[in-house]
């Protein structure tokens, strides 16, 4: 081990025993490590990062036992050790958020609307019968976490971000169908680059393939470990087609778009106006929320959330775009349903203007490169 990185696991130590949070008796040796870590960059091709895990120095981890929730703290392990009865192992009691943190010019590390991911994992814990992360332990674990890991978080520029993983298990021992005796919260973060291949804003496929994500009263609306298992295979068989992810129709009638693997859907229609489907089984995408703000509130657009029949509209939509926080804002050219191949702008080969205008808008605010009027970034 080199001396850099000798300093830097003892400055993330230090952090790591001050609670990750800037200490009111410790202010100058927390501000030095900040300072430390700041310096002692990872040596990573940064520009080069996948969307795969890479493992950093601290993970953050708190426990709910006996109705109350530990402080948490940070640890150095990426392992967990969990009862071999435990609810999350078996009957998938499991939920998760992502969210990332970019760095902005002047050095800020800014995140993006994580409220909106502290609620949307409060809706999820109670569809699965677990107990709600409090805000005030959601945004420590978060940003200690962040902190901790300064030396990993991708420098401005580089294209790449710092991925932010919450999740939340059921653990403890148990046999029957009921809810955990204990619950663990952690956050773990990984630096990333683009999640689709082809790196930026680069062109994707998508393929219906004839199996459903979610059903109309499940948990296709919760940010639920189960539907991802469920949705494996439907990716590996749209993969197969040629498409990097599978494109969900509605469950009941297989008429109305829902939405990929894991992102959303936004269409721009050749009348000039922005649609999202509306659906009762899709999860409410922080980034489609903030993608049709945008279209709204700065594009101009006329924006409707409504379902679209996808075979009846497909002539009518001009640009189709997937949205997520790992997907950013991805051009869908071309679209396999039933053996034939639907194209988009330009026959499938152009990306759109307005997907573009809205990717550089986006991608702007995240990294602090644009004024935030909407108040959504928040300096780690
Ligand atoms: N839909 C699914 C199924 C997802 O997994 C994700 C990713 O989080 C999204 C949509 C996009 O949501 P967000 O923009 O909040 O990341
Ligand atoms: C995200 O975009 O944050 C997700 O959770 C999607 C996941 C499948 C990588």
């Amino acid at each position: 081990m080199g001396w850099s990185s000798l300093v830097l696991q003892y400055s993330a130590g230090l952090i790591a025993l001050l609670g990750g949070d800037e200490p009111a008796g410790g202010v100058v040796i927390y501000h030095v490590c900040r300072y430390v870590m700041n310096q002692s960059k990872k040596s990573i091709d940064w520009s080069n990062l996948g969307f795969s895990y890479v493992e950093t120095d601290l993970r953050f981890s708190a426990r709910w036992r006996d109705g109350v929730w530990g402080d948490g703290e940070l640890i150095p392990s990426a392992d967990m050790a969990v009862h071999e009865g435990s609810p999350v192992l078996h009957y998938a009691q499991a939920c998760f958020e992502g969210l990332k943190a970019q760095t902005a010019p002047n050095g800020d590390v800014l995140l993006f609307r994580p409220d909106l991911n502290c609620q949307r994992m409060g809706r999820t814990t109670e569809r699965l019968l677990m107990p709600t992360v409090p805000e005030s332990l959601f945004m420590r674990g978060i940003e200690s976490v962040v902190r901790a890991n300064a030396a990993w978080i991708p420098p401005h520029g580089s294209g790449a971000s710092l991925y932010i993983r919450p999740f939340l298990i059921g653990v403890g021992e148990n046999l029957g169908l009921r809810p955990a005796p204990e619950y663990e919260f952690r956050v773990f973060v990984s630096p990333v680059g683009p999640y689709y291949k082809g790196g930026g804003l680069s062109l994707i496929n998508l393929a219906v393939i004839d199996l459903d994500r979610a059903a109309p009263k499940g948990l296709g609306a919760f940010k639920a470990g189960a539907n991802y298992a469920g949705g494996l295979l439907a990716t590996q068989m749209a993969q197969s087609l040629g498409a990097q992810e599978a494109l969900y129709l509605d469950p009941s009638e297989h008429r109305f778009l829902e939405e990929a693997g894991s992102a959303n859907i936004v269409l721009k229609m050749k009348d000039g106006s922005m649609v999202t489907p509306e659906s009762e089984s899709i999860l409410p995408s922080v980034t489609r929320r903030s993608v049709m703000t945008l279209a709204s509130d700065v594009l101009g657009l006329s924006v409707s959330e409504r379902p679209v029949d996808f075979l009846a509209e497909v002539d009518d939509i001009d640009e189709f775009a997937a949205c997520g926080t790992a997907a950013v804002i991805s051009p869908v050219g071309k679209i396999r349903m039933a053996d034939h191949w639907y194209h988009f702008h330009g026959d499938g080969e152009m990306i759109g203007p307005t997907t573009q205008k809205l990717y550089d808008l986006l991608t702007e605010i995240q990294r602090g490169e644009r004024e935030d009027t909407f108040g959504w970034t928040r300096a780690v």
